[in-house]
């Protein structure tokens, strides 16, 4: 049998639409300290979040005094698909609100969180849900990867600031990079050695050796990140770059008018003309060093070649600042 990755398991998860992976409470706070600012007085949005499970959350509620938050709303989905691994032992859909501690103990009571009943499945697109994403200010939360699409736009058509988890495939699909192009959307700082543990329901039988851990009950994927329309640190920080740009070590492409580089670290600092990077070129993306020109096409509609052989995805960038 062939050797299938991590990142082929997440593929695995997007077609069957298994979408039961929870994020832990470590990486929610790893990426949300660099966010913090952001929150004052705002009202935080999970919609995909039963708050039994959801460390998103257990991470507002908690953290609602110290980041200074105005509400927070959880919308719980009730699936409705009947499969052998739903885990929604409620049948049904609730929501949440949490306007913060009363009674001086710092910690959010049962008492103190509003639970009402949904009329729907909670699902994000239903008319309920959107009524309270037009309440809120940021979105946070890791949405069902199989629906990410579907997700982002709603997110951009209703104009709010998010931080969500989703594949590094997405950078991939039309519609998400046109997004990220058009500079609505940009990738946050990840997560730790690009290791991301999900807790799921789903049993070892469903991923391929190594990737489930029975004892912990985690499962790793290795192409997930964050994705945001904050303005974070990272984004303005130019990325240093050493190497001279020579025809020999940068070859053009058969099919349009760009050199090819395979590492994002190997650009060269003194090339004017449109450059083919790799997408986890985007991690290091400042928009203010570089343009993003275009995906993945050459001036024949098909996918760039160099030499009669095509590279994996490249994305076209400039610098600006020469
Ligand atoms: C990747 S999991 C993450 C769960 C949680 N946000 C977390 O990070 O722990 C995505 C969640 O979205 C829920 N979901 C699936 N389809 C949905 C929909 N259409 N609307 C809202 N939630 C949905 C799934 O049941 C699942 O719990």
């Amino acid at each position: 049998m062939a050797k299938q990755s991590s990142n082929t398991n997440l593929h695995k998860a997007k077609n069957n639409k298994k979408d039961e992976f929870y994020t832990q409470l470590s990486d929610i706070e790893n990426e949300l300290r660099h966010y913090k600012e952001h929150f004052k007085n705002k009202v935080v949005y999970c919609n995909c979040d039963d708050p039994r499970v959801s460390n998103f959350f257990h991470y507002f509620s908690y953290n609602f005094e110290h980041l200074g938050l105005k509400k927070l709303i959880a919308t719980c989905y009730k699936n409705q698909d009947a499969d052998l691994f739903s885990t929604n032992v409620s049948d049904k859909a609730v929501y949440l609100e949490y306007t913060g501690d009363k009674n001086g103990n710092s910690i959010p009571d049962a008492h103190e969180i509003g639970v009402k009943d949904l009329q729907g499945d909670g699902d994000f697109r239903s008319q309920e849900s959107i009524e309270l994403l037009k309440q809120a200010d940021i979105v946070v939360t890791n949405p069902p990867f199989s629906l990410f699409r579907e997700y982002v736009t709603q997110l951009i058509d209703f104009e709010k600031k998010f931080i969500i988890v989703g594949s590094y495939n997405a950078i991939t699909y039309k519609e998400i990079f046109k997004i990220i192009k058009e500079n609505k959307m940009w990738l946050g700082y990840g997560f730790s050695g690009g290791n991301a543990y999900f807790k799921t329901p789903y049993s070892n039988d469903n991923f391929v050796e190594g990737v489930y851990n029975i004892n912990t009950g985690l499962v790793k994927f290795r192409n997930v990140t964050w994705y945001t329309n904050l303005d974070i640190e990272k984004r303005n920080v130019d990325l240093i770059l050493h190497k001279k740009y020579t025809p020999e070590e940068y070859p053009s492409y058969d099919n349009y008018d760009a050199i090819n580089v395979d590492k994002t670290k190997d650009i060269p600092v003194d090339y004017v003309g449109n450059i083919g990077v790799p997408i986890t070129f985007l991690d290091k993306y400042n928009p203010n060093q570089f343009e993003i020109v275009k995906f993945r096409k050459g001036d024949d509609d098909k996918d760039l070649v160099i030499n009669g052989k095509s590279p994996y995805f490249r994305i076209i960038i400039k610098n600006k600042k020469l």
